[in-house]
């Protein structure tokens, strides 16, 4: 007996996107693109892996997407790699690396690896949608990063959304912040989560990132990061919001809003859905990285920008049974039906697809009425037939699959004059 033939599933944590689901990432990353365009920006487009530095010393090796989240592999030659957790380490990197013109304005669409629990919403590969801004700490850049992703939320139908914003001030500030967080912390260590309580003190910051109830407890007494930052980072903050404000854009501040990555300085956001359940709520997130590529290598450039999860934002369209707009019309123009036992076909569509008909047919010689079937499925305007008569005399036959007039549902036409007509009908 031969050994059954092992049969393999996508990875957990990870899925398959065919159609129709798929139609929805196609239109929701093409009005991304469009939007990108509108606002200034180039697709940048970096490997899928980089040196394990660029994220440790990126996103910091504390955070708990460094220490346990990453796919970190050494390839063949010994070099130690990790599969990008996010977009923005690679795409500061790459700024560092080539150093474009200032202030360079960069997008992205791009798989994250996360080895997380997972569950609906959060995946071991989800999708994102960013942005990055480098070369200026002007508040205008942040008011526009963030409107942004603002107006596309509103464009692909979402409405049900807030933007909650905080700052993380600068360095100075910050750790005169993080010191007499420590001192809170380390009064109150018992009150603290299993998860931090015995590792708090490596970076004070993350603790205020938690969402279990006892660490929420006690931070919650201690003091807020926004009421400590120094009047400079405070002036930029204050612009920011009211530049949101001076564009229509609402904001409410969130205090413990740290996000779990060190790189960040200055403005933080994060766009939340109340349509999604809550510990998976966040649509996108972003902010100020003022230290990042000088961190990796390069120039004193400041940078902001944001990430959002193509998963979370179908899924919150779901939730708030939103009809996209944004699908992009995959119903074909033409189907052509070939019963000559030649290749007439191959010819036909070849022709008819240069000139830009989105042309089916059918394959393995089938019978005009099993042809005929799949022509309906399809959801064809139009069918083209060509039997031997029709070949013989250089014509073609065109059925409108969609009347119910028979006299009107069909006519014959010459080859030469076939793009023609099917042009005037589809437009009819
Ligand atoms: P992030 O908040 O980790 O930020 O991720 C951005 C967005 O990706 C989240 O708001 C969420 O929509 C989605 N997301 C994250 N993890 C998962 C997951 N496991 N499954 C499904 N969706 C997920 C960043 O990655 C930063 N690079 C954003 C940024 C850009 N900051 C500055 N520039």
């Amino acid at each position: 007996m031969s050994d059954p033939v092992t049969t393999f599933k996508a990875p957990i944590g990870t899925h398959d996107v065919l159609g129709p689901a798929s139609a929805q990432w196609e239109g929701l990353v093409a009005t991304f693109a469009q939007f990108a365009f509108r606002y200034d920006f180039e697709l940048c487009i970096t490997p899928m892996f980089e040196d394990v530095g660029v994220f440790n010393r990126g996103i910091g090796e504390h955070s708990e997407v460094a220490k346990k989240e990453m796919y970190v592999f050494a390839d063949r030659s010994q070099r130690h790699y990790a599969l990008r957790p996010e977009g923005t380490a690679p795409v500061v990197r790459a700024f560092v690396q080539h150093h474009p013109t200032v202030p360079w304005k960069a997008w992205y669409v791009t798989p994250a690896f996360r080895y997380e629990r997972p569950q609906a919403g959060r995946y071991r590969q989800h999708h994102q949608l960013g942005v990055e801004v480098l070369g200026t700490d002007d508040p205008a850049v942040d008011v526009e990063v963030i409107s942004l992703a603002q107006r596309f939320y509103e464009a692909i139908g979402l409405r049900r959304f807030r933007l909650l914003v905080n700052s993380m001030g600068h360095d100075v500030c910050r750790s005169a912040y993080v010191e007499k967080l420590r001192r809170h912390l380390l009064a109150n260590v018992p009150g603290l989560c299993v998860d931090h309580r015995d590792v708090w003190h490596e970076n004070p910051l993350r603790v205020l990132d938690c969402k279990k109830r006892s660490c929420i407890a006690v931070t919650e007494q201690g003091p807020m990061l926004i009421d400590h930052i120094c009047a400079d980072c405070r002036d930029h903050f204050d612009r920011v919001v009211a530049g949101l404000l001076s564009i229509g854009i609402p904001s409410t501040i969130n205090p413990r809003l740290v996000r779990g990555f060190d790189y960040y300085t200055r403005t933080t956001f994060e766009f939340v859905s109340d349509a999604l359940d809550g510990a998976q709520n966040a649509i996108g997130g972003g902010g100020r990285y003022d230290r990042l590529a000088e961190q990796l290598g390069g120039k004193p450039t400041s940078g902001i920008g944001f990430g959002s999860g193509i998963e979370r934002l179908l899924l919150a369209r779901d939730a708030e049974d939103v009809q996209p707009r944004d699908l992009i019309n995959r119903t074909l123009d033409l189907f052509v039906i070939d019963t000559t036992d030649l290749d007439v076909a191959t010819e036909l569509v070849d022709e008819l697809r240069s000139a830009g008909f989105a042309t089916g047919r059918s394959y393995d010689r089938r019978s005009m009425k099993a042809q005929m079937k799949v022509a309906d499925k399809s959801g064809a305007r139009l069918a083209l037939l060509v039997g031997p008569l029709e070949d013989a005399a250089g014509e073609v036959t065109i059925r409108d699959l969609r009347s119910a007039d028979f006299e009107q549902r069909q006519r014959t036409v010459a080859r030469g004059d076939l793009a023609l007509e099917v042009s005037k009908l589809l437009n009819d």
